[in-house]
This record gives C-alpha cells, sequence and structure tokens, in this order.
C-alpha cells in the first residue's frame, strides 16, 4: 500500500518486473515470485491480473501480456543464476469459469486446481496461449496490453498490438534457448519457428514510414500512426523493437531517432510516453482518453516507459544519449532549485511513475514511491549503463558510460565472497575492452560483444576470499 495507491493486492506482471531487479542483491525473492505467479495461472494459460494473498481473490481478465512475463522473468532468472531446478517446481494450476468473448474481466474466487505441473509446463502454456494472432498476423490486444488505460483497442477480439509482437517475440526467442537447454527440441523449434514469423509479420505491417505502429483497433484503424490526429507516436513500439532485438536495425535507429525527436522534451525534462495525447479525436481507445491530456499514460512521461527508452538508446550503442535521458530521469534533477522543488512536488530522492507533460502542470511528478519505475530504474543504472550481468558463475561486464568518466569501481557480493572491480579508461577511445585482470592473473575473453560493444568476463566464485578485478577500455 502506498501513498497514491491503497491495495494490497499483488500485480502478476508488476511484481515479477519488481523482482527481475534482485537478481543481483535477493535471487530467492525472484525465485519465490515465479512459483507464487505460477500459482495464479489458469488450466487455459492465462493468470489473474492481480489477486489477494492469502486467499487468492483476484481478477480474470483479457490482459495480453500478463502471463508472458513469467516465462520473461523465468528466462532471467535461470540464465542469471544457473538454478534450473526451479524449472522442475511442480506448481498447480487454478480453475473457474472462462471469460465470456464479450466480457472484460471478473472478480472471483478461483479453486486450486488438482492438475500440477512444473514451473517450466506453466511456463509453455502461456506462450502456447499467447499464440493467438489478429488479420496482419500480430498477437491480438485483448482488454490492453502492457498500457492498461487502453482497454478499448481489442476488446472485442480483433485488434492487435505492435509493442506485444515485440515482447512476444522476445519471450519466444528466450524460452527458445531455454527449451533447448532441456532437450525440449519440439517447443524450442516452434517458438523459434514463431520468432522468426513475427518479426517478418511486424516489419510487413507494422512499419509506418519513420517509425513503428502501436496497435491496430477492432475495426481496423491503426493507432500510433502518422495518419492518426491524436497518440500519433508511441514509444513503447520503438524501445522494444531495439530492446527484444527484433527491429530490423535501420528501421530501429530511424525509429529512435523519431522518439527523441518527437517524445524528449529537454525543455520540460521530460520523456513522454506518446504524443499528441488522447482528446478530442474520434478514437477510443479506452480509459486512457480518460486522464487530462499530458498526465500519465495519456502522454505524460510514464518512467517504466521512459526508462525502456533510455536502455534502448544505450542499446544502439549510443551511450551519449542514454547518459543525457539518465539526467533527464533522474529526480534529483528535477528538485536542484526552490522553483524546480516547488514545481516537482514529489521527493526527489525516489523515482515516480510519471511526470506531468502539459500545462499548467508541466513537470509536475505524481504517484511517488513506485517501484515499477525503481526496478527499472535500478536495471538500467547497473546493469545497462554500469554494464553488470551476472551470467551464472560469471559477471559479464559490458560498460556504457559518459566521455568524461575515467574509471570506476563496482563492489559485487557474490553469495559470500565480494570483489572489488575496476573499470579504466586508457586511450581515447573505448571501443573495447583490451584487458581484464583478476587477482593480477590476466582473464581471457576481454574483447567486443556480437553487437560490437566492449565487453570482458570476470569468473565468479563463492571462496570467501576477497578479490581483485580491473578491466581496461581502450
Ligand atoms: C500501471 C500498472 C502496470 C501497467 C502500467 C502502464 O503502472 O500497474 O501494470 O503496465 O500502469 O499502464
Amino acid at each position: 500500500s502506498g501513498y497514491y495507491q491503497s491495495g494490497g493486492a499483488y500485480g502478476f506482471r508488476d511484481q515479477l518486473q519488481d523482482t527481475m531487479a534482485l537478481i543481483h542483491a535477493t535471487p530467492w525473492l525472484a525465485r519465490e515470485q515465479l512459483i507464487r505467479c505460477a500459482e495464479r495461472q489458469f488450466i487455459q494459460g492465462d493468470v489473474q491480473h492481480w489477486w489477494h494473498p492469502p486467499n487468492g481473490q483476484g481478477v480474470r481478465t483479457h490482459f495480453s501480456d500478463d502471463y508472458l512475463w513469467l516465462a520473461y522473468a523465468t528466462c532471467r532468472y535461470v540464465s542469471a543464476t544457473g538454478d534450473t531446478a526451479v524449472l522442475d517446481e511442480s506448481v498447480p494450476f487454478l480453475e473457474g469459469r472462462e471469460l465470456n468473448p464479450g466480457e472484460e474481466a471478473y472478480y472471483d474466487h478461483p479453486q486450486r486446481s488438482n492438475e500440477t505441473a512444473s514451473l517450466y509446463e506453466h511456463c509453455v502454456r502461456a506462450i502456447k496461449h499467447g499464440l493467438r494472432f489478429g488479420e496482419h498476423e500480430l498477437p491480438l490486444m485483448g482488454c490492453g496490453d502492457w498500457n492498461d488505460g487502453m482497454n478499448l483497442v481489442g476488446d472485442e477480439g480483433k485488434g492487435e498490438s505492435v509493442w506485444l509482437a515485440w515482447f512476444l517475440y522476445e519471450n519466444l526467442q528466450l524460452f527458445a534457448g531455454l527449451a533447448r537447454s532441456r532437450n525440449d527440441e519440439s517447443f524450442a523449434e516452434l517458438c523459434a519457428e514463431q520468432a522468426s514469423q513475427l518479426r517478418n509479420n511486424i516489419e510487413a505491417h507494422a512499419w509506418d514510414g519513420d517509425w513503428y505502429r502501436r496497435a491496430w483497433f477492432d475495426d481496423g484503424i491503426p493507432l500510433g500512426s502518422s495518419g492518426n490526429d491524436e497518440c500519433q507516436i508511441d514509444s513503447i513500439s520503438q524501445s522494444w523493437a531495439v530492446i527484444s532485438n527484433g527491429g530490423d536495425p535501420a528501421h530501429a535507429r530511424q525509429a529512435m531517432t523519431a522518439v527523441y525527436k518527437r517524445l524528449v522534451r529537454r525543455d520540460a525534462q521530460l520523456i513522454q510516453l506518446l504524443t499528441p495525447p488522447f482528446d478530442k479525436s474520434d478514437l477510443e481507445p479506452g480509459y486512457i482518453k480518460g486522464y487530462v491530456p499530458g498526465v500519465r499514460e495519456n502522454g505524460g512521461q510514464y518512467t517504466h516507459a521512459a526508462i525502456w527508452t533510455t536502455m534502448a538508446f544505450a542499446m544502439l550503442g549510443d551511450g551519449e544519449r542514454a547518459w543525457e535521458l539518465l539526467a533527464l530521469l533522474n529526480p534529483v534533477n528535477h528538485a536542484s532549485q526552490p522553483t524546480d522543488a516547488e514545481r516537482y512536488r514529489v521527493e526527489p530522492y525516489v523515482m515516480c511513475a510519471d511526470i506531468y507533460a502539459a500545462p499548467p502542470h508541466t513537470g509536475r511528478g505524481g504517484w511517488s514511491w513506485y517501484t515499477g519505475a525503481a526496478g527499472w530504474m535500478y536495471r538500467l543504472s547497473v546493469e545497462t549503463l554500469l554494464g553488470l550481468h551476472l551470467e551464472v558463475d560469471r559477471l559479464r561486464l559490458a560498460p556504457c558510460i559518459p566521455a568524461h568518466w575515467q574509471s570506476y569501481k563496482i563492489h559485487y557480493r557474490y553469495r559470500e565472497t565480494v570483489y572489488h572491480i575496476t573499470v579504466r579508461r586508457v586511450g581515447e577511445k573505448s571501443e573495447h575492452v583490451s584487458r581484464v585482470t583478476l587477482d593480477g592473473a590476466v582473464v581471457p575473453g576481454a574483447g567486443v560483444d556480437a553487437a560490437g560493444r566492449p565487453q570482458g568476463m570476470i569468473p565468479l566464485v563463492d571462496d570467501r576470499r576477497e578479490h581483485f578485478a580491473e578491466m581496461e577500455l581502450s
């Protein structure tokens, strides 16, 4: 329960995302959350959008992304920790009445099913449930995807979501790898096949000329297109083209240039979710239109998505822009002068969910202490920018640092063992990692990653002795 929303329910996708940020510090909490969420999945593969512990009353909906976060977080947890045993944990399903086609949601107390399956099978069922496509062979949007205010775009069962297509694409790619490592060849193949078809379908139908569209309404009208009067461009279809690694490289770059031009508002220090906000046009996307233009998802800075924008620039290799945007996101920079604080009006030491983007409230923060933004902000800073990636028994360090940084240090605790890591720039450029040493000995594997960005490896052992690593960028 927070200042801005008193609830006490568990949110399926929100808390899975939050725990994904805990992989380094408290991985067991991420593990517990995977099991807890799998228990909220119906035998058909869909899940409760939120529920009240301990009894489990909650809502069954036509949200189209919730269940995929289970597979997504499971892949991340396993690839970071190597704990494949979690995949064999046996977890029961829920049973309840299925939603009627025209029914958006219902609240109930579903029963625990006699059917149980491994966490792996739960994820398989989630992905299979996600393979439902519309006219452009893109995934159906249902009564909402990540943006829960867009509840009328696809509620009649025909509208499709482009953001969801990217998200599904990434799930299929990640899960193909996981399935292969479990010798589940047939599912791995299905995932790989579906992923490649999906990617082709997105490029064939969702490219709008300068960026990717956001969705199609049930009646076939596109959303997030230059032809719309409102919501011509939505950031999440662009940033996930990069984050999912699915976008055609030239298109993805062009799309992010459009985001920078149309959605990054340096004057007001914010990154909008979409523009122009919904207001007077004939479009009826759902309750998002009920927010005042420029507030929350309706064209404000929705910080969660603004962080994805920043991640995408970093992943394109544009470190300078990523750091520029990080400075916009940093709450401290919204309250450094009394007049700023007067405008921002929320705590400058925590993340807030949104910042309003239209007069008379431009620059005012809302819904602070927002873990949804904090978790992704932590990942942006620690993983995407400082470049720290845990890969079971090694750290892959892929720094993306500002030009004026000469060096930085990370004190990383791996279980009971502390690694003191110094990353140092030697020479002018920072195009590759030229040398890594661990306790004085050279470690192989320094160089660049598949995308040509600097990376080095540091092997980890939990021997409770202090270790010192040095990495040179040149
Ligand atoms: C709120 C919801 C979250 C959703 C986001 C965007 O933060 O809790 O589930 O993804 O808004 O609409």
